[in-house]
């Protein structure tokens, strides 16, 4: 008998993920918004799978969860600082801290001065800086001359750039559910 190349355990969470859109695929907003993610699953696991929620819900829930990890890892940039005496780390740490910083002033004032707007075009600009956010923090770490350092922030920054794809493809969903020549 020939082994299977692949684990039983990830063939079994793909079908879980797969079956999940499945199910949810009948005309409702979370599949169409996770669909559209540059990772699907990373968007189920962070929404759940309660489906009723619409486009605008779904788009508060996204900033929320962005604005509250985001904190979370400004929060963990300022331990490392405060732990490393080397200039380049350092230097590295404020990078991402002042990208991290200028993320949640934006995020923070979304709700008020957008949603409640009904201002949703910019999202996709919001979204985009979440992106640039996890990659510029990232990069910065190969960055230095002469020395290589390995990224103490991967998982946070690829987290940004997940939520980043969230709420883009959120704002979209929510312009075309409200505009009124669809
Ligand atoms: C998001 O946060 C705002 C402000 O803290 C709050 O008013 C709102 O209920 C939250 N929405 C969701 C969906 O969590
Ligand atoms: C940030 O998001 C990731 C991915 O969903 C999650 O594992 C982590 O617990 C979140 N952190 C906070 C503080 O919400
Ligand atoms: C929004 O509408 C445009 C044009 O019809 C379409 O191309 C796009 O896929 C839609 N976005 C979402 C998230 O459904």
């Amino acid at each position: 008998m020939a082994t299977p190349s692949f684990s039983f355990g990830s063939t079994l969470v793909l079908c879980v993920i797969f079956a999940s859109l499945i199910a949810l695929t009948t005309s409702n907003s979370l599949a169409d918004l996770c669909i559209k993610c540059q990772s699907p699953k990373f968007c189920l696991q962070v929404f759940g799978l309660n489906p009723h929620r619409n486009p605008y819900e779904l788009t508060l829930e996204a900033i929320n969860l962005t604005f509250t990890n985001a904190s979370d890892t400004t929060n963990k940039i300022h331990t490392f600082l405060d732990q490393t005496n080397d200039e380049n780390l350092q230097e590295i740490y404020n990078y991402c801290l002042n990208y991290y910083e200028s993320s949640i002033d934006i995020l923070r004032d979304v709700e008020d001065h957008l949603l409640k707007q009904g201002i949703f075009d910019t999202l996709s600009t919001i979204g985009a800086f979440v992106q640039e956010v996890g990659s510029s923090c990232e990069d910065r770490f190969q960055e230095i001359v002469d020395d290589v350092y390995a990224s103490t922030l991967t998982e946070n920054n690829n987290n940004m750039r997940n939520f980043g794809s969230i709420i883009i493809v959120a704002g979209d969903l929510l312009s075309n559910s409200t505009s009124t020549n669809k």
